[in-house]
């Protein structure tokens, strides 16, 4: 093993580390949107399915390549199949990735951080209803001014926490966030499932009409399983490769999926029913917590303090997520191009955030500049969660699957988990060759109209 790559400080860090990426805005800003779009409980349904039979197995092929080679996604798919110029292709396309999906991530997770400032000067105090909400967010959004502003800062702090590296910068800053967020997403849960007329809500999301289901919204859902796991472009393998040998992959990989699923579900439990008792409707699209979140505070007692914790809050399980994304980019020129850490997480921070202008400007000035009828901000988010995502995801599985092989991925997986038990490896093993792949396969020829 490389002894001077840094590794986790403790067993936990890398669960927390890796839960830490995963749970974000992708769960309490894109899953409710999503599923409001696209028919409540059936797309749940189908979103519980795609973590079940692609994600999770997949979320263990990519941390067990990570941990194997120790290295940068690039490196790892080279030393692993041995120079072979398409796989580490595949690495290539995991960093790409990553710089599309950080350079409007951190847009939204700017907007969340100009909440706390909003909330703080007292802007939402007398808003009751959701559609004045919204007016104020289209105004807030639409400014330039504010949005880059606060992307700017945001990318300010992401870059501070990888200028200081793995364990002090990113495994303390999770350590610290997550438990706080999990708690105020619960009371806001209780809250909102015992205002008068929450039951439609409730409704809404435990009561399925398969017939919203196609093509089109599958591939939202598997798009939103990687987006939301962070898999598929190298974080979790990069994560991955600073774990030691002697740590378990399977059941780290059981808590972070668990953990996040149960935090994109609170998330849809705190969202839908306050909104349709207060008469809204649910596909608002990327606008819908900035819409529902600022009332809803209105009618708790303390209101005024709890929102901007929660903005606070989101911000942070935000930061979690960026700065896995910024890591994977600076693991990969700090590895490939020896440049030190510290220069290349600011200068990486820097263009990224810089690709992240049109995405910031298309809520105002670039409104109207469409293409295929999306905009900046929608086009750079649907291709690389809907496309690039589950890509990278197909080839992590036939990789592992079928070029580096079980022969070779199996042993080096029980290594630090002896006593993992046979059935559980051949699930695994028909999953990553068979399932995973097939799957996404024909997801993406039905969303092209081929089948
Ligand atoms: N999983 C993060 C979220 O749900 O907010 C977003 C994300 C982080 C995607 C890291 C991809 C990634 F590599």
């Amino acid at each position: 093993m490389d002894n001077n790559r840094e590794h986790w400080g403790s067993k936990i860090g890398f669960i927390l580390a890796a839960a830490g990426s995963a749970i974000g805005l992708g769960n309490i800003w894109r899953f409710p949107y999503l599923v409001g779009e696209n028919g409540g409980a059936a797309f749940i349904i189908l979103y519980l399915l795609c973590v079940v039979l692609v994600g999770l197995p997949l979320v263990i092929a990519e941390i067990l390549i990570g941990r194997t080679a120790q290295k940068n996604p690039v490196g790892s798919f080279r030393e692993l199949s041995n120079h072979n110029p398409f796989w580490v292709g595949v690495g290539v396309l995991g960093v790409l990735t990553g710089l599309m999906i950080l350079s409007y991530y951190n847009v939204v997770a700017g907007w969340s951080l100009g909440y706390v400032v909003e909330s703080a000067r007292g802007s939402f105090q007398h808003i009751g209803d959701p559609e004045k909400a919204g007016i104020l967010f289209d105004q807030l959004s639409a400014s330039w001014t504010w949005s880059l502003f606060f992307s700017a800062c945001f990318m300010m702090f992401t870059i501070g926490i990888i200028y200081f590296g793995v364990i002090q910068g990113i495994e303390k800053a999770s350590k610290i966030m997550l438990p706080i967020l999990f708690l105020l997403i619960i009371l806001l849960v209780i809250r909102g499932v015992t205002l008068e007329g929450a039951r439609a809500g409730i409704c809404y999301l435990t009561k399925p009409d398969f017939s919203a289901i196609n093509g089109k919204t599958a591939l939202l859902a598997f798009g939103q399983v990687f987006f939301s796991l962070s898999l598929g472009m190298g974080a979790l393998l990069t994560y991955g490769s600073y774990m030691t040998k002697n740590e378990k992959i399977v059941s780290s990989a059981v808590s972070v999926v668990v953990l996040n699923t149960s935090v994109s579900l609170l998330a849809g439990f705190m969202i839908f029913p306050p909104l349709l008792a207060l008469g809204m409707k649910p596909a608002q699209g990327p606008s819908l917590i900035f819409n529902i979140l600022p009332v809803m505070f209105n009618s708790i007692p303390g209101g005024y303090f709890f929102r901007i914790i929660f903005f606070l809050l989101l911000s942070m399980a935000a930061l979690t997520s960026t700065i896995s994304l910024l890591e994977v980019i600076t693991a990969f020129v700090v590895d490939e191009f020896r440049l030190s850490r510290k220069k290349a997480s600011v200068i990486l921070g820097g263009i990224v955030f810089l690709l992240g202008v049109p995405s910031a400007l298309s809520a105002g000035r670039l409104e109207n500049f469409t293409i295929l009828k999306l905009t900046f901000f929608q086009l750079v988010d649907f291709i690389s969660a809907n496309i690039f995502l589950p890509l990278g995801g197909i080839f992590i599985a036939l990789f592992v699957g079928w070029f580096w092989g079980m022969k070779k991925a199996i042993p080096n997986l029980l290594e630090g988990s002896v006593a993992l038990p046979g059935f559980i490896v051949t699930i695994w093993s028909i999953l990553i060759r068979f399932v995973a792949p097939v799957l996404i396969l024909l997801i993406f020829l039905n969303s092209l109209g081929i089948i």
